[in-house]
């Protein structure tokens, strides 16, 4: 499910969309503020039927924030409790990655993969990205979507930014990332905190190419399936 390479450069603002029909995506966990957002993504990617394998890559200093922020803490069993699943119970279709391992499959261009989405990104490996430091997994994996010209979006978490931070957004973003800050919206009404990384998760897979039912949508009144 590889796609075929396209000439357009490194800047072009629309990269191509993922492959809807069988996805390959790789998400990466990095330390900052916003656990439950990769969460609500990671359960919105197990239960999407077109998603057929997810890479997950969290890093210790993720690890460290999730357990402020959400009580999960080490790696045992971290995608099922994640996905608030029992051992086994889960599609399968979500692999952990070792943060070190740059032998993994996506370190190399020659594995397919439609999008990688960093949730969040700390300024940390915002940096490294920018400054393509390959240093991690996370970093690695996303020098090679940039290099392979696949689709990266990094949901970049700080406050408030400093001119460095701001210089790294704009070093990926010339190089072809989407930078999708880790804001809420309001004007969707939302009634809850898990509803305002719901429609922040939906926004991010519309991004990519993913549209997920139930999605709000500015001037869409809602459908009568969705108020049930
Ligand atoms: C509770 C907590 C919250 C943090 N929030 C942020 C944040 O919002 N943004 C950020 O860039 N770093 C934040 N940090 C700091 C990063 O975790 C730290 O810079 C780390 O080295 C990032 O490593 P990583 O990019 O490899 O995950 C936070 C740390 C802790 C412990």
């Amino acid at each position: 499910m590889a796609l075929a390479t396209d000439s357009r450069s490194a800047s072009d603002s629309d990269v191509r969309p993922a492959n809807p029909a069988r996805t390959t995506l790789i998400l990466a966990m990095t330390g900052a503020s916003g656990s439950i957002f990769a969460v609500e993504m990671l359960r919105a990617l197990e239960s999407d039927e077109r998603v057929s394998r997810v890479l997950l890559v969290v890093s210790p200093s993720a690890l460290r924030v999730l357990a402020e922020e959400t009580g999960v803490s080490g790696r045992n069993s971290l995608v099922e409790r994640l996905l608030g699943s029992e051992p086994g119970a889960s599609s399968g279709k979500i692999t952990l990655l070792a943060h070190e391992d740059i032998g993994a499959p996506i370190a190399s261009g020659s594995y397919p993969v439609d999008a990688m989405i960093v949730l969040p990104c700390s300024m940390g490996t915002l940096a490294g990205i920018a400054h393509g430091m390959a240093g991690n997994l996370i970093e690695r994996a996303a020098d090679v979507c940039l290099k392979e010209r696949r689709r990266l979006v990094l949901c970049v978490r700080e406050t408030p930014l400093n001119l460095i931070h701001l210089r790294n957004m704009v070093a990926v973003a010339e190089a072809g990332a989407t930078v999708f800050p880790l804001i809420p919206t309001f004007y969707n009404h939302p009634q809850s905190v898990d509803d305002i990384a719901r429609n922040y998760v939906h926004r991010v897979l519309q991004h990519i190419g993913l549209p997920q039912p139930g999605a709000y949508a500015w001037g869409v009144p809602p459908s009568a399936e969705d108020l049930t």
